[in-house]
């Protein structure tokens, strides 16, 4: 896949200075123009899950937009996982802290099964706050936090060290 990795870089966009000063923001919009390096992408972060996964649980709101094609190529379930007050109780929740101040994802309850096997996809591994939140989330359900797949890993953040704890294999197609 050494191919499809120069694809993407040559696509994603580095803009430098957004959000903020000093932070260099990837954009990956880009990719959604060319439906072909998109299936490309959806076929590598498939096949990494193949076989190993019982649903995929996606990040509001990058994480939608290749988690739910994976859980389609998987023939899963896929779980929406929002930020908080946009899901209908009953729900549940997790804090997480953010460089300043702290934020809730939540997950409708019931979705996910006690027992399964899943995976947690989005599309950016940063510091790793949200992804962690993610995983507490899953398994305060009664989910095995299997997999997590990202398309994109910044390796300076080590967001990868927050993960380490939950013994679940690590996917990043691209790493910065
Ligand atoms: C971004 C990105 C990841 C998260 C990574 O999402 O899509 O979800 O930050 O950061 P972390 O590893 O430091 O937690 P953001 O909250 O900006 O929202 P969005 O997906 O709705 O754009
Ligand atoms: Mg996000």
């Amino acid at each position: 896949n050494q191919q499809l990795i120069q694809d993407l870089q040559n696509t994603i966009q580095n803009i430098p200075d957004f959000p903020k000063p000093g932070i260099e923001f990837k954009d990956i919009t880009p990719i959604f123009l060319n439906p072909k390096l998109y299936e490309e992408v959806i076929t590598d972060l498939a096949k990494f899950s193949r076989g190993k996964v019982d649903a995929v649980c996606g990040i509001e709101s990058r994480g939608y937009l290749f988690g739910i094609a994976i859980a389609v190529a998987l023939d899963v379930p896929f779980i929406l996982i929002r930020k908080k007050g946009k899901l209908p109780p009953p729900f549940v929740g997790q804090k997480y802290d953010l460089e300043y101040g702290s934020e809730e994802i939540e997950m409708r309850t019931g979705q996910l099964k006690p027992g399964q096997r899943i995976l947690i996809h989005d599309d950016l591994l940063a510091t790793g706050g949200t992804t962690e939140a993610a995983a507490l989330l899953v398994q305060k359900q009664g989910g095995i936090v299997s997999q997590f797949s990202f398309l994109i890993g910044l390796k300076d953040l080590e967001g990868e060290k927050r993960l380490e704890k939950f013994n679940a294999e690590i996917h990043q197609l691209l790493m910065y």
